[in-house]
């Protein structure tokens, strides 16, 4: 049995052309199209985003593509689990109606030449330890929304600074999606979920919950203790066991991501962490009750 024959009621399309028919004989029809943009290895996290999509919308589309422009470091590329199998079959019983899985020249079939700019957005935090990253992630959301045509598209807290650069991405554009920002999931030890989880070692995995317990120890402290001590006490806690390394940890103001250095600079802050735990990069970020 293909692929295709097992999904009765799911369509999976990997060329531009026919998912683009597809998606513009249900616009004709009145549909409104929710959109969910994944690189795949579906977790709960993806699932939670096509279920609100499910929940708002007549249809509900999902991407499984993993962008190579947006990886600036080649084996995290080589890396990135791929499941499409498993993905698909976890999104049919999520009542997901169609999937998008291309194939890299089929996005790309020359060198992508796009250049946005983002501002201070994207000097900071991520922006600043992966250049290139979110022109990579613009490029393929941009591209992936003009040939899905979504009236609205979800994407997770989970990658707080990406949401943002996305809401810049549709007024610079002027697109007309609406973007819909959903809360991260988390495994029962607080383990922000994450495709990269399962290259976790066993051992790694046992430490790997510290990174969120840290995050809230800062977010206990707000507005009592000194900003600087504390993120470098959870910063020295989480450097001291074995395997991890801090890439960066910060308080930053929500809206422009700005990092802060008094508690008192934003009434809206949220805490950013970006570290490596042996060779697999994890990142979480927590808002501050
Ligand atoms: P990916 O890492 O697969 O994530 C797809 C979407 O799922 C993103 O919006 C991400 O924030 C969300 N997500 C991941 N883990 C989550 C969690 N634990 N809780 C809630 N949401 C979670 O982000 C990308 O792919 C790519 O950059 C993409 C936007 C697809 C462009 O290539």
């Amino acid at each position: 049995m293909t692929r295709q024959q097992y999904f009765t009621e799911m369509k999976i399309c990997h060329t531009i052309e026919e998912i683009r028919r597809r998606i513009i004989d249900l616009r004709e029809q009145g549909k409104s199209i929710g959109f969910v943009p994944t690189m795949g290895a579906l977790h709960e996290g993806h699932l939670s985003l096509v279920r609100r999509s499910v929940e708002e919308n007549d249809i509900s589309v999902c991407s499984i593509f993993v962008n190579p422009i947006q990886f600036n470091n080649p084996s995290d590329l080589d890396k990135y689990p791929r499941t499409l199998e498993e993905d698909c079959l976890k999104l049919e019983e999520t009542s997901c109606d169609i999937v998008f899985a291309p194939s890299v020249k089929e996005m790309y079939p020359e060198k992508a030449r796009e250049e946005y700019s983002f501002g201070r957005l994207e000097e900071v935090m991520e922006g600043k330890h992966r250049p290139g990253h979110f022109n990579g992630v613009a490029v393929v959301v941009k591209r992936l929304f003009d040939i899905c045509l979504p009236h609205r598209a979800y994407f997770g807290e989970k990658d707080f600074q990406q949401l943002a650069i996305i809401r810049a991405l549709v007024e610079q554009e002027h697109l007309e999606v609406e973007i819909v920002g959903c809360p991260i999931i988390r495994e029962a030890d607080g383990l922000a979920m994450s495709s990269r989880n399962v290259r976790l070692s066993r051992e790694e995995r046992i430490l790997a919950p510290e990174i969120n317990k840290t995050l809230r120890w800062v977010a206990a402290r707000a507005g009592r203790e000194n900003l600087q001590e504390t993120l470098a006490k959870a910063r020295d806690k989480l450097n001291a066991l074995p395997g991890m390394v801090v890439e960066y940890l910060e308080v930053a103001d929500a809206n422009s991501l700005e990092p802060i250095k008094n508690w008192y600079e934003s009434e809206n802050t949220r805490i950013f962490l970006a570290a490596f735990l042996g060779d697999v990069r994890l990142i979480d970020n927590q808002g501050i009750a």
